[in-house]
């Protein structure tokens, strides 16, 4: 596969098969995005590879935290709005997301639902946390970003599929704590990571993206 066809066929996998992914495909996935251009090369990112017991009892911990009403306590914080043109675009989103699998996430219902969904890695067999000291400037942040997307593509070379998950970050103290993560680093995002359910009704919807002419200007 080429860069381009990696690129474009990457997508965020909701549903997953129970097979786990073998230990020497997870190293390769990390080793390669580690390759990421970073700031002065300062390679702002750790990685926390989370498989077997310790996943199951992570998701039931993050379940009932939600099921008892906690209060999320991520890290970065959840955006409460957006400007108009990041607004119509979710709205599309929840949208067609919702004619194609039933999931709407307009309603809190199925926001609840979904969560779950979210805390459950999706059926994955890892998650795969990226953190780095809370210390570290945005522009680290920017670099775990590139990290991220990179992890994703090689993933997707491999056949590995993942979906980045904000949600997977809700309670950041206690996820920390419960990985032995020092409280002092920033838990950025957690990726659902393993061999996709191509058949699940989870997968069958792709978002669009706008017409390359909204985002692009040319200067001369
Ligand atoms: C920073 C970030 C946070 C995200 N958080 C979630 C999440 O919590 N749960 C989820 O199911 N998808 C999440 N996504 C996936 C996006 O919904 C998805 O990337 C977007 O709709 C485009 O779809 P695609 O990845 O299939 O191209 C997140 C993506 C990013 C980049």
């Amino acid at each position: 596969m080429d860069a381009i066809e990696c690129i474009k066929s990457r997508r965020s996998i909701r549903a997953y098969k129970k097979e786990p992914v073998p230990e020497e495909v997870l190293i390769k996935i990390i080793e390669t995005a580690q390759w990421s251009p970073s700031y002065k090369n300062t390679q702002p990112w750790e990685v926390m590879i989370v498989s077997g017991k310790k996943r199951e009892g992570l998701s039931a911990l993050l379940i009932s935290l939600l099921e008892r009403g906690e209060p999320p306590c991520p890290d970065i914080p959840e955006p409460q709005s957006w400007p108009q043109t990041q607004q119509e675009r979710i709205n599309r989103l929840y949208r067609m997301r919702a004619e194609a699998t039933g999931v709407d996430l307009r309603d809190p219902e199925m926001v609840k639902k979904a969560k779950m969904a979210n805390f459950n890695f999706y059926g994955a067999p890892h998650v795969i946390y990226l953190y780095q000291d809370s210390s570290l400037p945005l522009w680290s942040l920017f670099d775990l970003g590139l990290f991220a997307q990179s992890l994703m593509l090689a993933a997707n070379a491999m056949g590995v599929a993942t979906v980045p998950q904000a949600f997977a970050t809700d309670y950041a103290r206690y996820i920390k704590e419960f990985l032995g993560i020092p409280s002092s680093k920033r838990l950025v995002l957690g990726l659902s990571t393993g061999y996709p359910d191509l058949e699940s009704r989870a997968n069958i919807f792709r978002p669009d993206r706008v017409p390359v002419n909204e985002i692009l200007r040319w200067a001369e």
